[in-house]
């Protein structure tokens, strides 16, 4: 096609403003899916994504739209995710778009993640278009809107569109705004093949599906391609475009974006953000690509059963097929045997992760405290990375620690700042900014350890404000901080799956509050049970739970046989997440009861 009818572009936005609602609304309109095939939010295809209402890998669809001026142009969309988890995923997709249209809620406004992908898309050489969402909503405040546009992202906004992706009003401005206003792709379909990788993943059927945005050249059907990064030549078998459904077509050209399946066996040798080329007529260079992606929280996954192990190394070499961002290896821990120490993106990418173990591969799973990687230098010279508390070297070698630390921005209502200023010196942040992004909005910028943030910064943030702030961030950087390494002894013992890295000025706190949850959460057993925090040698905090009386059953006076059915019922849905340590059965909500006490 000729790139001058061609548009790329992504919609940006702040998570629930409004992207997959207005992607459907778009793709209605321009008639590429009938009625009959329109459920809500099509691109949201994992019942995972659908059921939480979030996106989880970008998607692209190609629309055909006929404009007032007669022409038909090929609309390419790309959808993006909007949680800062997953904001590397925003970033490929703008690298395959000339623009984009940034939602906004009329009714929340301006979010820290509106700006945070605002400013990414400006970066990136983006022509933006910003769309105001959900005037239908009584709260919409449409002038208040264009004022926070205009003011804290800095984009002109008299020509924003009002619409609402819920009633469909106006949503068919913005496909001629997109014709009018974002240019064209540029790339000449005779030049020497260069292509983008911007998401590759297996599919069960048909192998490894690669997207891809055609810069220069043309790719086509039966063509030998070469993998620039790695010299691998494959065999382009099929290919085509997602209309949502997909359609096989034989050849892209430059600026076009679409999927293609080759001889390609292992998605490792299609790594994202590398470029293809043809193999009998290379181009000259790759295009720049994207930086690796690299995990920030870790956690152990056991199973509860310790004879689902294997099935469990199984569930995740399969995700890892699909999902490239997760790392994972075997460890083994003396209180849950042999398991696995996975590195995630963030705390929702460790959670869908979990998810999808028990669900689709109905695996019982104990995770572990969240922690982040440390750098410590010993007092050999030597410098270690560790993200395990059980690797943790002993405090004599240790010379020096550095801990990972992000630069926070958080967007909130003035009346909510003083709550949120006391969250953030508590969670050790320093404050970098403070300002006023419209008469009532306030942005602070603030450095802060990752560590602070895996555990439990978001409920607190979102207590704090009422849900009224919204959170972005990215690695800044790292602080050398004196962290220590604190234990858990269960009835003496200490038990190495419950052990975890702590400022020293906060352990003694952070101890007694622990070990205070801990007696909350593990039932009482025939025997008097002893909890305690110790860094080193020294006890810091001690709890007991008391042993149990009777059992439980013979609580129940006799004829209640509903009762008592219900009562071991309940005593064997708890059991299931036990896992037993010595002698002692401990939950998995203890496992992560470090989370709870922040
Ligand atoms: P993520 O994919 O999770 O980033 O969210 P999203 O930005 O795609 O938001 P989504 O389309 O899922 O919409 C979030 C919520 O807002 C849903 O409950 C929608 O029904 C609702 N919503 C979207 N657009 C409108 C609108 O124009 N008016 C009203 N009243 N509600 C809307």
């Amino acid at each position: 096609m000729d790139p001058n009818h061609i548009r790329n572009f992504a919609i940006i936005a702040h998570i629930d403003h409004g992207k997959s609602t207005l992607s459907d609304r778009l793709l209605e309109l321009t008639g590429s899916l009938t009625s009959r095939e329109m459920q809500a939010q099509v691109l949201d295809a994992m019942d995972l994504e659908r059921e939480r209402g979030i996106t989880i890998k970008a998607h692209t669809v190609r629309m055909m739209y006929k404009a007032e001026d007669g022409q038909t142009y090929q609309l390419n969309l790309i959808d993006t995710p909007g949680h800062v988890d997953f904001s590397y995923e925003v970033s490929r997709s703008l690298a395959s778009c000339e623009g984009a249209l940034l939602v906004v809620d009329a009714s929340q406004g301006v979010e820290a993640q509106t700006l945070a992908n605002a400013y990414l898309a400006i970066s990136h050489g983006l022509e933006i278009i910003p769309i105001i969402n959900k005037i239908d909503l009584p709260s919409a405040d449409i002038e208040r809107t264009k004022e926070m546009i205009e003011k804290s992202v800095g984009l002109p906004a008299s020509d924003a569109i009002p619409v609402s992706a819920k009633t469909g009003q106006n949503v068919e401005q913005i496909l001629e705004a997109v014709v009018h206003l974002l240019p064209p792709p540029k790339g000449d379909p005779e030049a020497p093949l260069q292509a983008l990788i911007f998401d590759s993943w297996f599919d069960p059927y048909r192998g490894v599906i690669v997207l891809a945005r055609v810069v220069s050249g043309t790719l086509r059907k039966g063509m030998k391609i070469k993998v620039m990064s790695n010299g691998k030549v494959f065999d382009i078998e099929s290919m085509g475009v997602m209309t949502p459904k997909p359609v096989e077509l034989t050849e892209l050209s430059a600026g076009e974006v679409g999927f293609f399946v080759a001889t390609i066996k292992n998605v490792a040798d299609t790594k994202v953000g590398d470029t293809i080329t043809d193999a009998e007529r290379p181009c000259a260079e790759p295009l720049p690509g994207f930086e690796d992606i690299k995990s920030m929280v870790f956690a152990g996954l056991y199973t509860v059963d310790s004879h689902e192990h294997a099935l469990l190394r199984d569930a995740l070499e399969k995700l890892r097929l699909n999902d490239s961002s997760f790392t994972f290896e075997p460890e083994s821990s003396v209180a849950l045997g042999f398991g696995f120490r996975c590195g995630f993106l963030g705390l929702l990418h460790l959670e869908i992760i979990q998810e999808r173990l028990e669900r689709e591969y109905n695996l019982d799973l104990i995770t572990t405290a969240p922690g982040v990687r440390y750098k410590i230098t010993l007092t050999d010279g030597k410098v270690v990375e560790v993200d395990n508390p059980s690797r943790w070297p002993d405090p004599s070698e240790i010379e020096q620690i550095e801990e990972p630390v992000i630069t926070a921005k958080i967007l909130t209502n003035e009346e909510y700042v003083g709550g949120i200023l006391k969250l953030v010196e508590d969670k050790r942040g320093r404050q970098q900014n403070f300002e006023y992004v419209s008469e009532t909005r306030v942005m602070l910028t603030y450095e802060l350890p990752l560590n602070e943030i895996v555990l439990d910064f978001y409920d607190r943030l979102k207590s704090v404000s009422r849900g009224y702030a919204s959170l972005d961030y990215h690695l800044a950087g790292t602080w050398v901080s004196p962290m220590v390494k604190m234990d858990i002894l269960v009835s003496g013992e200490p038990v190495d799956a419950l052990s975890i890295i702590v400022h020293r000025d906060f352990a003694y706190e952070r101890g007694k509050a622990l070990v205070s949850k801990m007696r909350e959460l593990i039932p009482r057993q025939m025997f008097e049970v002893a909890i305690q925090a110790a860094i080193g040698s020294k006890i810091v905090a001690r709890e007991t739970v008391t042993a149990m009386r009777k059992n439980v059953i013979a609580k129940c006076y006799g004829g209640d046989i509903s009762r008592k059915r219900k009562l071991l019922e309940k005593q064997k849905e708890g059991k299931k997440r036990m896992k037993r340590i010595g002698k002692v059965d401990i939950p998995q909500e203890a496992f992560l009861a470090v989370l709870k006490v922040g």
